[in-house]
């Protein structure tokens, strides 16, 4: 299994006070390498808030997250910024794309820090992927000169671009027409299986969540 979730509760304020508000409450996955699951639910229903526990952006009050059969849940920040860094990829349910900067330049952002956005085969790379999204003839623009689609389609480069074992998909389409929207799925699906990379994807249509191996519904706290 690449991903084990057991027994996760988490929820906001101070537990045991009447201002703590339970979200998550005991709940479990688990996810192979190379599976494509769909999670769906309500709004409010903690489908952010699960991912952020996966991504290691926050942590559970009790359970455990393993991945690849080691315990994240102990890691030290800078521990989890290292493991973000190295296995995960996110699009987020606002695309999050820096306005100042090109659409190229958002791309490779997430390869600064490793101080590798200038090296041959990381540009190889990311045109290989901005070519394959169809936003090739848009690269010099900025955030506000693309599309919500060409948007979108940039934070899937973005998040792709790690070469990340895991990637986290939050409502990626919301913004989207349905004929964007089921394309850019279609872009998912198939850069995951090319890729070998294992997909979490969460959204509200239910088109886009059928087209995933599973198909979760996060229900009072827990994943069905
Ligand atoms: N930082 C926070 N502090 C307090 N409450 C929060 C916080 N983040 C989320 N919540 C609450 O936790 C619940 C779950 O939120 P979450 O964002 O995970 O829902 P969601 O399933 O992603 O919803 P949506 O489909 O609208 O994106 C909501 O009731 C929300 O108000
Ligand atoms: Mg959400």
């Amino acid at each position: 299994m690449l991903l084990q979730l057991q027994n996760i509760t988490k929820g906001y304020g101070e537990p045991g006070t009447h201002s703590y508000r339970p979200v998550l409450k005991e709940l479990n996955i688990e996810v192979a390498k190379g599976e494509k699951i769909a999670i769906v639910g309500p709004s409010g229903s903690g489908k952010t808030t699960l991912l952020n526990l996966v991504g290691a952006l926050d942590q559970p009050e009790e359970g455990k997250i393993l991945f690849d059969g080691k315990d994240i849940t102990g890691y030290s920040k800078t521990e989890l910024a290292n493991f973000r860094n190295k296995h995960l990829g996110f699009i987020f349910q606002l695309h999050h794309l820096m306005p100042q900067l090109t659409l190229i330049e958002n791309v490779l952002l997430p390869l600064l820090p490793q101080g590798k956005s200038n090296s041959k085969e990381n540009k190889e790379w990311a045109e290989h992927l901005i070519k394959k999204v169809g936003i090739w003839e848009q690269r010099e623009q900025k955030p506000s000169q693309l599309s919500g689609g060409e948007c979108q389609r940039t934070a899937v480069v973005r998040a792709l671009i790690n070469k990340p074992e895991l990637l986290l998909a939050d409502e990626p389409t919301g913004a989207l027409d349905e004929e964007n929207a089921n394309a850019l799925t279609e872009l998912l699906m198939n850069l995951s299986e090319e890729e070998g990379v294992t997909l979490i994807n969460v959204t509200h249509a239910s088109a886009q969540a059928d087209r995933m191996d599973k198909k979760y519904t996060l229900k009072n706290g827990k994943l069905i």
